[in-house]
């Protein structure tokens, strides 16, 4: 029976050497692909850093099978999948603000089994998990920040949906959320942002729109230190959910069930 470790061990390899690719090309962005709106876009760089990611992975397990953000194909979720997003904050990365990450899931008999978001130029930090295991960023053990334990003293970070049209569900949401909690905040990259909500520096995040290859290591990085991420009304989360056959969560996490509890009792006030 696998512990993972060698599936991790190359996993970091991967992020790395992507992550590296991505800061040696980070000024010479050029868009190549608009995705159905001109919010949302690929680089040369996400196709780049893909290529390399899913290179270093077929070195290592030839017959890998792969789920990844740049070329989403049809999937069995009964086998075992490699889930990639080779840039997660795009638009921060093609703005020059690098706050963006790279997130590595392996999908094993149905669970997320061990999962990387490597941030290779905010603080170079590589956060690492595998499942049972605790969650690490570099060497060290996160152990998540008590600090601002209540919604009320918690930042939040949410986004924007890439549909314009459903801004003003998002807006409602966040009426509400501002007298409830610190402050909120858009830092742009939803698998960072949630593996920093395993570390406890955000409270909560809440998204309607992220996909699996955004949140799948992030949830499991999240869950090993001690934090939630389910649906909007509570109920577990299907990483694989869609909608209209496009894949298509409404997620929020928390650092701890508290803050998820006030923050779920908010959500459905709003449904
Ligand atoms: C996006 C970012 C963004 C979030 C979107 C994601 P991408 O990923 O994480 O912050 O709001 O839902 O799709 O397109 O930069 O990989
Ligand atoms: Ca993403
Ligand atoms: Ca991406």
């Amino acid at each position: 029976m696998t512990d993972y470790k060698k599936e991790l061990a190359v996993a970091i390899e991967a992020a790395e050497k992507a992550g590296k690719y991505l800061v040696e090309n980070s000024d010479r962005i050029s868009i190549s692909d608009y995705k159905g709106s001109t919010h949302d876009y690929a680089t040369e760089q996400d196709l780049q850093s893909q290529f390399s990611i899913l290179k270093t992975i077929k070195d290592a397990f030839p017959e890998a099978k792969f789920l990844t953000e740049e070329n989403t194909e049809e999937v069995d979720t009964n086998d075992t999948l490699w889930i990639v997003d080779p840039i997660d904050g795009t638009r921060m990365f093609a703005h020059g603000i690098y706050f963006y990450s790279i997130s590595i899931a392996l999908w094993d008999k149905g669970e997320v089994k061990a999962g990387v978001v490597y941030a290779p130029q905010y603080g170079k930090n590589m956060y690492t998990a595998i499942k049972g295991g605790g969650a690490f960023v570099n060497d060290s053990k996160i152990v998540t920040s008590n600090k601002h334990d209540s919604l009320a003293q918690s930042l939040v970070a949410t986004a924007f949906p890439y549909e314009r049209d459903m801004v003003d569900a998002t807006m409602e949401r966040m009426k509400l959320l501002i007298h409830r909690c610190e402050d909120i905040v858009r830092l742009g990259s939803c698998a960072l942002e949630n593996v920093i909500v395993a570390e406890g520096g955000l409270g909560s995040y809440m998204e309607r729109g992220p996909k699996v290859w955004d949140i799948a290591a992030a949830k499991l990085i999240i869950e090993e230190t001690g934090g939630l991420c389910t649906n909007f009304d509570g109920t577990p989360l299907d990483i694989f959910g869609k909608k209209n056959g496009k894949y298509y969560l409404e997620f929020v996490s928390s650092k701890n069930r508290q803050i998820h509890e006030e923050v779920i009792e908010l959500l459905s006030s709003l449904t």
